[in-house]
């Protein structure tokens, strides 16, 4: 049913402004409280059996939309009424900006993938604040803050526009996340060097704490990284986050790689610049996930994104290591019963599978 939609009316349109027609519907049905608790039954229910603590948060399950899709925290409500264990907002930077010039968003449906050339178009950390406090206290979303830097801030001052973020973020988060792996800010990829990290991290964990301590309490804080690390890199993260006593690490954001790609090359070479999403990373997120379990053993939260399109790819980052997982790309794709695809998929996987637990699961194929 939704094929066909995506077929004949999605497809036809710009994705940027499809992304902002879908959005637009979700959040309608969801301001209608009847709807939405229809919509809610029938798209979200969840064995209970895929509760999940982690990162210190109860959540109903492990399937999270990853960032970018809620860059402004208008949708949480409905997109967690789509099933949607907890919703990760931003990147959100320090200052409002546009973004890149359009058009920056594009398909290759051949490889059920996107290129995303956004550039962190958002309100800035102060408008996003003063929504998420405006929330009602009754959500029981869990909402995951993921910041970056302000474009025109050079990069020498990057961790005072983190700071400014955190600040105005801190208590409106239930995890918060430092993203130094989008490829469309020039230069940020250079903060996940262990030297630029290090003080970074540090001084963002300080200002969570200095903001939460005496109010929420200690807020998780995770690191997102690139798939294009080399493997001495991501060792290296892995080293720093387990040094600082970090939260989390979530792996991965988009890849400038363009291997292995079914759609026309002169096709692909005409988007030009952009990140990667979607199956074509499924491979390579795989491998950073198992090198990351490999390096940490387990002392450290690991969330699993990229290329995640069923449950079986779910399932199989949970085995590997990963406490969450996150998806966004398959989404525009699958369409509103993606979750619901996912959590009977994941249920029925580990009722056949001997754990009881969705945490027992955790790891269980890296540690045979
Ligand atoms: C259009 C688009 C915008 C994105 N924006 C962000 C962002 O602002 N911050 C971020 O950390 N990741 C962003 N991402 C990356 C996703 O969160 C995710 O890491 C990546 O797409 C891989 O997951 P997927 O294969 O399930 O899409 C974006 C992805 C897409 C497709």
């Amino acid at each position: 049913m939704y094929k066909l939609f995506f077929n004949l009316v999605f497809k036809r349109l710009d994705p940027e402004k499809a992304h902002h027609l879908a959005f637009f519907w979700i959040r309608l049905a969801s301001s209608i409280p009847g709807l939405r608790s229809l919509m809610a039954a029938a798209l979200a229910p969840r064995d209970p059996k895929l509760r999940t603590n982690a990162l210190g948060l109860d959540l109903p399950g492990p399937f999270g939309l990853a960032a970018g899709f809620d860059k402004n925290a208008v949708g949480i409500d409905g997109l967690t009424m789509l099933g949607f264990d907890y919703v990760e907002i931003g990147t959100v930077t320090a200052q409002a900006q546009p973004g890149n010039p359009t058009p920056r968003l594009f398909r290759l449906i051949e490889d059920r993938a996107l290129i995303n050339r956004m550039g962190f178009n958002n309100e800035g950390s102060a408008a996003v604040a003063a929504r998420l406090a405006a929330r009602p206290k009754s959500s029981k979303a869990v909402v995951g803050v993921n910041i970056g830097k302000t474009k025109v801030v050079p990069e020498a001052e990057a961790v005072g526009d983190y700071v400014t973020s955190t600040e105005r973020l801190a208590r409106h988060a239930d995890y918060f996340v430092v993203n130094v792996s989008s490829p469309n800010t020039p230069g940020l990829r250079n903060l996940q060097a262990v030297d630029q990290l290090r003080p970074l991290l540090s001084a963002v964990r300080q200002t969570l704490d200095a903001q939460t301590l005496d109010a929420t309490g200690h807020v998780p804080l995770l690191v997102k990284i690139a798939p294009d690390l080399a493997d001495a890199d991501i060792d290296a993260v892995a080293d720093l986050a387990l040094e600082l006593r970090l939260d989390g690490i979530i792996a991965t954001n988009t890849t400038i790689g363009r291997a292995g790609l079914r759609t026309d090359a002169a096709k692909v070479e005409a988007i030009g610049a952009g990140g990667l999403s979607g199956a074509p990373l499924k491979a390579r997120a795989d491998e950073v996930l198992e090198r990351l379990y490999a390096r940490t053993e387990g002392r450290i939260t690991l969330v699993a994104v990229g290329g995640i399109e069923t449950a079986e790819d779910a399932w199989r980052r949970i085995l590997a290591g990963a406490s969450l997982v996150q998806g966004y790309s398959a989404f525009i794709y699958e369409g509103p019963f993606w979750c619901r695809r996912i959590h009977k998929g994941l249920s029925a996987l580990l009722a056949a599978s001997p754990y009881a637990t969705l945490g027992d699961a955790v790891g269980a194929a890296a540690r045979r």
